[in-house]
This record gives C-alpha cells, sequence and structure tokens, in this order.
C-alpha cells in the first residue's frame, strides 16, 4: 500500500492527457451503479475524475468494499486513463486496484442544505467542489500579495495581536482578560508597522483584524486578515499608485494561472485581466456631487454605507479611489490637507457594489502636530505614548494602507457573502465551528 501512494498523482495530472495510467488518493464525490460496473466520480484538491469499476475484473473484496461505501470515503484507485468525450474532462480511469481507506459513517451533507447547516458542519463543507476552489484561490491570493510586496522591497513583519489601546478605526473592539487586566483584540497593525517603518523602510503585516462588528452585512467579518503596508518616504498619491498595481497584480495572477478555478466558480478570466493601472480617482467632494445626482441623500462627512458604493461603482469594471475625506470621520493619524476640512486619505472601492476592498492614508509625522489632532478628538495621550515618541527622534513621512484580504477574494471571485471568503468564518451569530 506504501508503494502506491509513493507513486500517487494528483487528478489533474492524470487529467493532463500526458499519462497511460495513474494511482490516486482521493475520496468519493458520487457513485452509481449499473450492470455490474460502479461509476465512482472522486475527487482530490485538483478535481475530480470518473472511474469505472468492473466487477469482473477486480478482486471480490475491492468490489463489496467500494460498494459499500459512503460519500466522501477515503480511497485509493489505480488503473489505466482513457478519453471519452462523455467523461467530465474528458478522461476517466477504468480502476485494475482500489483500497478503501475508510468508508465511517453516512457523510451527513447531502444536495440541498440550507446555508445554516452548511455553517454548521463547515469542517465537512470545506471538502465541497465549491470550497475546495474557493480556498485553493484563497491561498493563491495570499501567495501572489506577498509575491508582489516581496518584489517591490518590502520585508514582512509580525504584528502582536493582543493591544492596550484601541480605538482608531472607530470599530467596537473585542475586550480580553489579561492576567489582571483588559486589554483589546487588535482592530489593526498599523501603529505597530509605522513603528518598524523607521528601522525597516517598507514593512507589511498580513495578520488577523478583529472587530466586533454587530451588522449583518454581507461583506463584515469580526475575524478578518488584513494585509497592512506601510512605507516611508510615501505620500498619499503614492500610496495610491502602489494599491492600484497590487490589486492588479493578483487579479492578472490570478486570471493567467488559476483559470481552472474561476472556471469551475464561473468567473471569466477576462473580467480580471481587466484590471490594470491607472484606477479612477474623484475626491470625497465629488463624490457626494455625485451620489446627490444618482438620487443619494448623504451629505458632507456622510459616510458611505452599502448603498452609496453600490451608487458609485455599480458600472465600473475597476476599483476606484475616492480620497481626501472629511476630517471628521477619519482617523487621528491622517494629516490634515491644506483647506482645513479634509485629510490625506483614500478608499479603493470594488467594482459592482462588491465594497471597500482598501483605507489608507498618510500619517502626520511630526509630533506637535499628531499631539494636536489627537487632543482635538478627545483621545488619551497616556495610551499613545510610544507612538507619540516614535515622532520625537528622526521621523520621516510616510504612508500606508489596510487591504481586507477576504473583501479582496469576495470580489475577484464574485461571491455573493465574505464568509466563503475563509475556512472558518466568526460573525455576529456564528464562532462554531
Ligand atoms: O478602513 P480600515 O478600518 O483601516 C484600517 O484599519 C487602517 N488602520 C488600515 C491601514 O491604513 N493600515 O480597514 C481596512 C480594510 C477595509 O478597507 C476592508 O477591506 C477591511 O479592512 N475591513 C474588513 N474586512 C472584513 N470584515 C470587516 N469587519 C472589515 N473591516 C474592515
Amino acid at each position: 500500500m506504501l508503494k502506491m501512494y509513493k507513486s500517487a498523482s494528483s487528478i489533474s495530472d492524470a487529467k493532463s492527457g500526458k499519462k497511460q495510467s495513474a494511482v490516486i488518493k482521493c475520496w468519493i464525490y458520487r457513485k452509481r451503479s449499473s450492470g455490474g460496473k460502479i461509476f465512482a466520480v472522486v475527487h482530490d484538491h485538483t478535481g475530480t475524475l470518473q472511474c469505472i469499476i468492473d466487477r469482473s475484473t477486480i478482486k471480490q473484496s475491492e468490489w463489496d468494499a467500494i460498494d459499500k461505501a459512503y460519500l466522501e470515503s477515503s480511497l485509493i484507485v489505480s488503473g489505466t486513463l482513457r478519453k471519452d468525450e462523455r467523461a467530465p474532462g474528458g478522461i476517466e480511469m477504468d480502476v485494475k486496484e482500489l483500497n478503501v481507506l475508510h468508508s465511517g459513517e453516512q457523510f451527513p451533507i447531502t444536495e440541498y442544505q440550507s446555508a445554516e447547516f452548511l455553517l454548521d458542519v463547515r469542517h465537512l463543507w470545506l471538502r465541497s467542489q465549491r470550497m475546495r476552489m474557493i480556498m485553493r484561490a484563497r491561498s493563491y491570493v495570499f501567495s501572489y500579495l506577498r509575491e508582489f510586496l516581496d518584489r517591490h522591497k518590502f520585508y514582512e513583519i509580525t504584528p502582536p495581536l493582543l493591544t492596550v489601546s484601541g480605538g482608531e478605526t472607530g470599530a467596537n473592539l473585542f475586550e480580553v482578560e489579561y492576567f489582571d487586566r483588559k486589554v483589546y483584540l487588535t482592530e489593526s497593525s498599523q501603529l505597530y508597522a509605522e513603528a518598524m517603518v523607521y528601522a525597516l523602510d517598507r514593512v507589511y503585516t498580513l495578520a488577523p483584524s478583529y472587530r466586533a462588528e454587530k451588522s449583518r452585512t454581507v461583506k463584515h467579518l469580526a475575524e478578518y486578515w488584513h494585509l497592512e503596508p506601510e512605507m516611508a518616504y510615501f505620500d498619499n498619491a503614492m500610496s495610491m499608485r502602489l494599491q492600484a498595481q497590487l490589486v492588479s497584480y493578483v487579479a492578472n495572477k490570478l486570471a493567467k494561472n488559476n483559470d481552472d478555478i474561476l472556471k469551475e466558480l464561473n468567473v471569466d478570466p477576462q473580467t480580471l485581466l481587466k484590471i490594470r493601472p491607472p484606477f479612477k480617482k474623484m475626491t470625497y467632494e465629488k463624490a457626494i456631487q455625485l451620489l446627490g445626482e444618482l438620487g443619494s441623500d448623504k451629505k458632507w462627512a456622510d459616510d458611505f454605507g452599502v448603498e452609496e458604493e453600490h451608487l458609485l461603482t455599480k458600472e465600473e469594471e475597476k476599483p476606484i479611489f475616492v480620497y481626501n475625506w472629511p476630517k471628521e470621520i477619519k482617523a487621528f493619524y491622517m494629516p490634515v490637507n491644506k483647506d482645513g476640512g479634509t485629510v490625506a486619505c483614500a478608499d479603493m472601492l470594488a467594482p459592482r457594489g462588491h465594497g471597500e476592498l482598501i483605507g489608507g492614508s498618510e500619517r502626520i509625522w511630526k509630533e506637535d502636530e499628531l499631539v494636536q489632532r489627537m487632543k482635538e478628538m478627545n483621545l488619551n495621550l497616556e495610551n499613545y505614548k510610544w507612538y507619540i515618541d516614535l515622532r520625537k527622534y528622526g521621523s520621516v513621512p510616510h504612508s500606508g494602507f489596510g487591504l481586507g484580504a477576504e473583501r479582496l477574494i469576495k470580489w475577484m471571485l464574485n461571491l455573493e457573502h465574505i464568509r466563503d471568503a475563509i475556512p472558518f468564518p466568526r460573525m455576529i451569530n456564528r464562532i462554531y465551528p
């Protein structure tokens, strides 16, 4: 049996048309029998393959085992590969030998199940063809993000996830008991990334952020993976350029390297190949004016919700930037522009109402300006002593941004709900499994 393991190939290799025979480690996806034959569609992480098991050509014990096996039983099959246009993917296997490793119990997931049930059995639902494809795409998206930043000379750094201060993003936070005091699960790693910019010039964190989101929307998770690059000597315009390049790089890589996954998820790679810099930019002021023309009643210093993001992006094929937001609705670390009312920041909104992908800004790099802004916003300076300290010694202008990995995946794969972009979603009504 070990010999069989060693020579095993993946289903996509077996279906490449270059092999006459193969050994495959897989699970049963579908099964039916007719006229002394069992037709079993099996899956592994790369796809599905139809296997034909003929009672007259395999051992009785093997026949009995596959005949009794439940869906999702694990097995190893070995046999010859044959072209057949009727088979999904054009190739099927005539099985010569098989070994059912584990049949276990009847698989609880059948064809028509409610979304809630599928979330309850998420640990099993992750084996479905759809979730397998999304999880593969997720893994590729993470590697393309890292690849891009690596090419642009960024260091990956690892931030603490427990923090004493919080509240800069306006989100509600999760309190945690930390020995004899209360601390928070981090809402963003930005402030720590800023500290490391002075040491390493360009850095990024790819780590979870926690938001005690009470809203039940298709775009909010309580725990999400947050990519936060921070760059010394970058202004907002340079940062926006980099953001457009980063998002385009990932979209193009996915379209070129993973069209098999996109096909399974009904995503046309052409829509992703169109994502190229530059992205359209409009000031917040222009966006408010446009929203008014489109029938919205939003006024100056109102934040945008689902409806506004949809109105602004429903006709767009590429993401757009809305920049220079009113200082009242943005964080304390964003420098106020010359107009006195807006700050040097930008949000990137995904096309077709998929929502905000990125929030970023320049950072105030001078101590007096920072302290004044923090006082204006009634922040407890004690909590931010170390952050202010950074501005006392050789401070430099810098900018950074935060990208929600699941938002990016949701948009690129055109998923209805953000919960499917992460294996084990945490939301207001979901912490299990
Ligand atoms: O706009 P946000 O709150 O910005 C920050 O946290 C900054 N400190 C980032 C920085 O400059 N380093 O969040 C950034 C991004 C959003 O654009 C969105 O993509 C994502 O994080 N995000 C969420 N994703 C999923 N679920 C949630 N509840 C999210 N909240 C924000």
